[in-house]
């Protein structure tokens, strides 16, 4: 039956009466370093092969690039185990190379975010070796968490926090005469120790690491554990376990701590004493959008990742509820919403849109090409991860002994502390992009890729979408293209339209949004001229059919 499509209610984000900065509407697309495009043939990608590539992103259309760590680690976790904050790892390049692709960038228009990781250094970080010669209570302890055990030996940890990626978060140290000594903290993997913000020593390092990338021409950060930098005084127990399900969903000690805040300040300054506009943008877990908010406040950081949309499930209700949240919370303080569906710590959104949905792969496929279209209209910036806009499904079957996720072996019963065994770990979204139908890697580079991609993935490679109209490829350009031209997308208002169940319908200046979340075909009045659409549309008298699982866009 036709339904009506009447406007209803308006959410109207509150509009800043400041500047327009490039950040409030940008669409920034995440380069996987490793993974993205390999110029020297040791199988991992690095900053040549990005520079290289970054005409396929100007084309694209996006505005902006965040590339993950390249930094001096022993890759314990990808990179965000940094040993030296200013050196470039030999396996990503050199210094010169993170030069000639800021400047290849910006000659393209295109704004580069570098990551920072502030949380925790390297175990290989001198600072670290430092204090583990240090004795207890030395000055070179008091960069990290260091404390003595509990028990009649000091043989349990000093308190019952757990690591994000499995396993308790501290591990003892041993004395060079081989006698167990103090323990360190680490939320993340063992060779990720946590270091302390309350030493002076600390902040004054990392202003003068972000200075350094600043004056190397960079547009800005993304902050790693953005919320984690500050403990909760004396380090007080949680009281039970399975705390990573908690992250997200309340403050812990360890997570979300109201004196994250002043940092976030004080590198705003920092971010705010150069010229152009250099932003921070907070990869930070919070319990809701309101304490998210409180990351974007107009003296904080520019932006903060929406994962409470990232985790939303395919259910028109629960997507309207997430979105009016989210520009309500960041509205509240006149800062832009974000919109990510993937990034390189969660299973590809194709994949997850296929999950117990009956219909397979091409489901999840159709289900993501709407979703982009959906955060494409919505207002805001919008983040990209690399091969979303192939259309790159998470890779389900790769060897374990090929994984390098900590979190694998840290978790699965392979590992050395085995618990649970389970999927859903890291390296299935970081398996490298097909660039070519054909050759080493699919054109990722000329020796191999460091994990291997499936078969079938020389249909999805840039090469054999480029030109195609219904590939996926095509439909990001075109929807990044639109975005450019029309002035009602990006930064200001929407409003909802009134459309029947399982159907969104936003209503931007200009333009009409329709998302059809259901398994079915609905059937609508034209709402305009069609301008793009994720699957074929069928007109029938004055009505539309608005295909299963898909999104179109309409100029009124
Ligand atoms: C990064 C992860 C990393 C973790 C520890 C995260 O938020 O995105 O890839 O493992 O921080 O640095």
């Amino acid at each position: 039956m036709t339904q009506e499509l009447t406007t209803s209610l308006a959410t109207e984000p509150a509009r800043p009466s400041e500047g327009h900065g490039w950040w409030r509407d940008a669409v920034i697309y995440q380069v996987y370093v490793r993974s993205f495009a390999d110029s020297d043939g040791d199988g991992i990608g690095d900053l040549r092969g990005a520079r290289e590539r970054l005409p396929h992103l100007a084309g694209l259309g996006v505005d902006a690039v965040w590339l993950t760590p390249f930094y001096a680690s022993p890759q314990a976790d990808g990179g965000y185990d940094v040993a030296d904050y200013r050196a470039v790892d030999p396996l990503f390049g050199t210094l010169g190379d993170a030069d000639d692709l800021v400047r290849t960038a910006h000659e393209l228009g295109l704004k580069v975010i570098v990551d920072v990781v502030p949380n925790h250094s390297s175990d290989q970080h001198p600072w670290f070796r430092e204090a583990l010669a240090d004795r207890p209570g030395g000055a070179a302890r008091a960069r990290y968490h260091f404390r003595p055990g509990r028990g009649a030996h000091g043989e349990l940890p000093p308190n019952d926090w757990e690591s994000v990626f499995g396993g308790p978060a501290w591990t003892r140290t041993t004395g060079p005469d081989g006698t167990p000594g103090e323990w360190y903290l680490h939320l993340f993997a063992p060779q990720q120790p946590d270091l302390n913000w309350d030493s002076p020593e600390v902040r004054a390092e990392f202003d003068s690491v972000l200075r350094f990338w600043l004056d190397l021409g960079v547009d800005g950060f993304r902050i790693d554990v953005a919320h984690g930098m500050v403990k909760a005084a004396g380090l007080p127990d949680i009281g039970h376990t399975e705390q990573a399900k908690l992250i997200g969903s309340q403050v812990l000690p360890f997570f979300d701590q109201d004196g994250v805040h002043e940092i976030h300040r004080s590198w705003r300054r920092l971010l705010d004493s150069y010229p152009g506009d250099r932003i921070g943008v907070a990869e930070a877990w919070a319990p809701t959008a309101e304490r998210l908010a409180l990351y974007v406040r107009p003296d904080e950081l520019h932006q903060a990742f929406n994962f409470q949309f990232l985790k939303c499930p395919w259910d028109a209700a629960a997507m309207r509820e997430v979105i009016d949240e989210s520009l309500a919370a960041t509205g509240s303080v006149g800062a832009p919403t974000t919109w990510v569906l993937s990034n390189h710590d969660v299973v590809r959104h194709t994949t997850r849109y296929a999950d117990g949905a009956g219909g397979g792969p091409e489901r999840g496929l159709a289900r993501a090409r709407a979703a982009a279209l959906l955060i494409l209209a919505l207002p805001g910036s919008a983040y990209l991860y690399q091969g979303e806009e192939l259309g790159l499904p998470e890779v389900t079957e790769l060897p374990d002994e090929l994984r390098q996720d900590p979190a694998f072996f840290r978790t699965s019963p392979d590992g050395q502390e085995g618990q649970d065994g389970q999927d859903g770990f890291r390296d299935g979204c970081r398996v490298p992009l097909p660039w070519t139908r054909s050759g080493d890697s699919y054109g990722f580079g000329p020796g191999g890729s460091w994990l291997p991609q499936p078969e079938d993935w020389a249909e999805l490679s840039v090469e054999a979408q480029t030109g195609d109209p219904g590939s996926t490829l095509e439909l990001y350009r075109e929807a990044l293209a639109l975005r450019r031209e029309l002035p009602g997308l990006g930064d200001g208002s929407m409003s909802w339209l009134d459309a029947p169940a399982g159907v969104l319908a936003l209503s931007r200046p200009g333009l009409v949004c329709t998302l059809n979340t259901l398994g079915e075909e609905v059937e609508l009045p034209v709402p305009g001229r069609a301008l793009l659409s994720s699957a074929p549309l069928a007109y029938q008298a004055g009505t539309v059919r608005i295909p299963p699982d898909s999104c179109a866009w309409w100029a009124i």
